[in-house]
């Protein structure tokens, strides 16, 4: 795979963009193809074997779309399907999984509200990373963001809508002590000047992007897989979404600078689970909140 192919970066929907904001921050040389698969979306209110099933069919879809390296942008498909993307790709997969080792070290009351999907916070990568990382006399106050993901993708990050599920899902940690929260889900990352309005200087919050981007660049480092260095060049940007482009656009538009136009793309599943008798993804129930 020549050095100079681009990354993937995936994400169920418009969250990943916090992670390629960060990525190409940190490495501006490198080419990026974000794909938001928001016609699924939110990925938190799906099953388990769903969620892996989308990471696969976008994975295997970048690498014929000659992706060096993957990127997968969310915590809820980090947690259910980056052990079979390992496992299916020979290429470097780097995931994201909620902050909770900054958040130990961070917290002085040692009271830690964790909001994610529903689908991380009940995953075993999720309880395995929460085992290894609770100091003695910590607490972890796990809530799932429910309606959150639905605000986003719709473009909301502050109306009354949404600061009613903030105020319902963060109130309570902090009457319980909580001095830190950490943002498991890729897209919360935009609900925080909503939360610092609203919650003041009361949470340090805990975002993982800038950290994802460092371990994108070591593996690509020691797999000798960086993009050539060329002063006065920066690396291409490709935004493609399963939905209407409209919304990826828009947030694009503000958040990067000269944003392409979002190409949006048909993934279908991946033959071998359709084959096994799985339902079509269009078809499969939202669990609800
Ligand atoms: N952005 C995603 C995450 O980090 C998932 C949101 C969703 O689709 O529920 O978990």
């Amino acid at each position: 795979m020549p050095s100079n192919a681009p990354i993937g970066v995936f994400d169920s929907g418009l969250g990943g963009l916090s992670v390629l904001q960060a990525v190409r921050a940190l490495l501006p040389h490198e080419s990026l193809l974000y794909v938001a698969d928001s016609r699924y979306a939110p990925y938190g209110e799906r099953p388990d074997a769903f969620i892996e099933q989308r990471s696969l069919a976008i994975g295997r879809w970048l690498r014929e779309r000659g992706a060096k390296a993957f990127v997968v942008a969310c915590n809820t498909a980090t947690a259910h399907g980056v052990a079979t993307l390992r496992a299916d790709h020979a290429w470097p997969v780097v995931g994201v999984e909620p902050g909770i080792k900054p958040a130990a070290a961070a917290s002085r009351s040692g009271v830690i509200g964790v909001l994610a999907t529903a689908a991380t916070l009940r995953s075993a990568r999720f309880a395995d990373l929460l085992a290894r990382h609770t100091a003695q006399g910590q607490r972890f106050l796990c809530q799932p963001g429910h309606g959150l993901v639905e605000r986003i993708e719709a473009g909301d990050v502050d109306s009354p809508a949404v600061m009613r599920l903030l105020d319902k899902y963060i109130a309570p940690m902090i009457v319980q002590g909580a001095d830190t929260l950490v943002l498991g889900c890729t897209h919360y990352p935009f609900l925080i000047p909503a939360i610092q309005r609203h919650f003041g200087t009361a949470l340090t919050l805990i975002d993982t992007g800038a950290a994802i981007a460092r371990q994108l660049q070591r593996r690509l480092e020691a797999d000798d897989l960086g993009a050539p260095v060329l002063p006065g060049t920066g690396g291409s940007l490709a935004l493609f979404t399963t939905a209407n482009a409209n919304a990826l656009q828009t947030m694009a538009d503000r958040l990067l600078n000269a944003a392409p136009d979002v190409v949006t793309v048909e993934i279908a599943e991946t033959a071998p689970q359709a084959a096994a008798g799985l339902a079509s993804p269009a078809n499969l129930p939202i669990i609800p909140a």
